[in-house]
């Protein structure tokens, strides 16, 4: 990768804490004036957040991380031939956990690894991840701190080409204008012989769905309620969070699960870092996220618009999961 040495880890951060810190209260603002109340999801992933999310992924309710992790351990070699890519850039990349079964399969894959970008908003998950990739697997890392709704032109130029991952199915935490934009920004990042990867969690029984964003330990729960305590850090807000219980609604005209914090009695809340003092009836519900659940022909639409067409698709024996690998049309 071009001046990344095998082993070496460069970090850029679009981010700085200044500039996370202007974000947040642009969207506290915003989102605490508005009715119905909302906060995007961005803000769940402090130090805290991170840790509650990786005890999600092994609540047992929460099927999405297990399924995607199994059925990348059965196709990663598929994926990684079908690619023929020798950087890894992957939007999101959290912890990197699963990601390990896609570099593995690079690394022995025909093209052969020479590098991986983690992209991420929380940058001591990202520079830990980042380390212990660069150590473990001694290939270069350029990982970059940023918010990919804003700073995808900061995705370095790399000498090869490259696969372009989005797991998690973390694009079902996008509302539909958003993911339209994320999608047509990536395409038009691919060069020709780039691809996409992208992990989505499909539509089934609302049962399963709900419990998954409720499981029975309440680490969902506790991973919501954490936004109440990053805005209380972050701006001196003074919610109290035995006020607000967490809710997990399907939304079946949008195929959407909601979380939601939900006031438990009437509550006012000052937030002095942005001169606001809020309001909550009793009963009064803030979104906090949204996860998109998709079919296979939605995709495939939605990767159309974005001028991409499907290369491949993989997918878990029980249907719960999918995996594109998209290329510029
Ligand atoms: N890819 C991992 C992590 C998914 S959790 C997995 O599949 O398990 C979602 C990740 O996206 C978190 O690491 C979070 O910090 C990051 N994230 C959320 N919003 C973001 C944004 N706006 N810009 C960049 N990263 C974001
Ligand atoms: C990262 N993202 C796709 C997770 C999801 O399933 O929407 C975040 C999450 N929220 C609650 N549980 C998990």
């Amino acid at each position: 990768m071009t001046g990344l040495a095998p082993g070496q880890v460069t970090v850029d951060v679009r981010l700085v804490p200044d500039d996370l810190n202007a974000a947040l209260r642009r969207d506290a603002r915003a989102g605490l004036s508005a009715t119905p109340k909302a906060m995007p999801p961005v803000w769940f992933y402090d130090d805290r957040g991170c840790e509650l999310y990786e005890g999600i992924t092994r609540a047992p309710e929460y099927y999405p991380f297990r399924t995607e992790q199994a059925l990348l351990r059965a196709s990663a070699g598929e994926i990684a031939e079908a690619a023929g890519a020798t950087v890894l850039v992957e939007l999101g990349s959290g912890n990197s956990e699963k990601t390990r079964l896609l570099l593995d399969a690079m690394a022995t894959a025909g093209a052969g690894l020479v590098g991986y970008v983690p992209f991420d908003v929380a940058e001591a998950t990202l520079r830990a991840a980042a380390r212990s990739v660069a150590d473990d697997m001694g290939i270069g890392v350029h990982a970059v701190v940023g918010d990919f709704h804003e700073h995808l032109d900061a995705v370095p130029e790399v000498d090869g080409p490259r696969l372009v991952a989005f797991l998690g199915s973390t694009i079902g935490n996008f509302v539909p204008g958003q993911r339209a934009r994320f999608l047509a920004e990536v395409g038009d990042m691919l060069d020709p012989g780039d691809r996409f990867l992208l992990a989505t969690d499909l539509v089934k029984p609302v049962e399963r769905l709900v419990a998954a964003y409720d499981d029975a330990a309440g680490v969902t729960a506790a991973f919501n309620l954490n936004l109440l305590a990053v805005l209380n850090r972050e701006l001196g807000a003074d919610f109290d969070l035995d006020r607000f219980e967490h809710l997990a609604v399907w939304d079946p005209r949008n195929q959407w699960v909601e979380m939601r914090l939900r006031a438990t009695e009437r509550t006012t809340v000052k937030v002095p870092e942005i001169d606001l003092v809020v309001d909550f009836a009793a009963g009064e519900q803030m979104r906090t996220e949204i996860s998109a659940k998709f079919t296979g022909d939605a995709v495939r639409r939605e990767l159309a618009q974005a001028g991409m067409a499907v290369a491949g698709s993989w997918t878990d024996p029980a249907g719960d999961y999918l995996l594109t690998l998209a290329r510029p049309a």
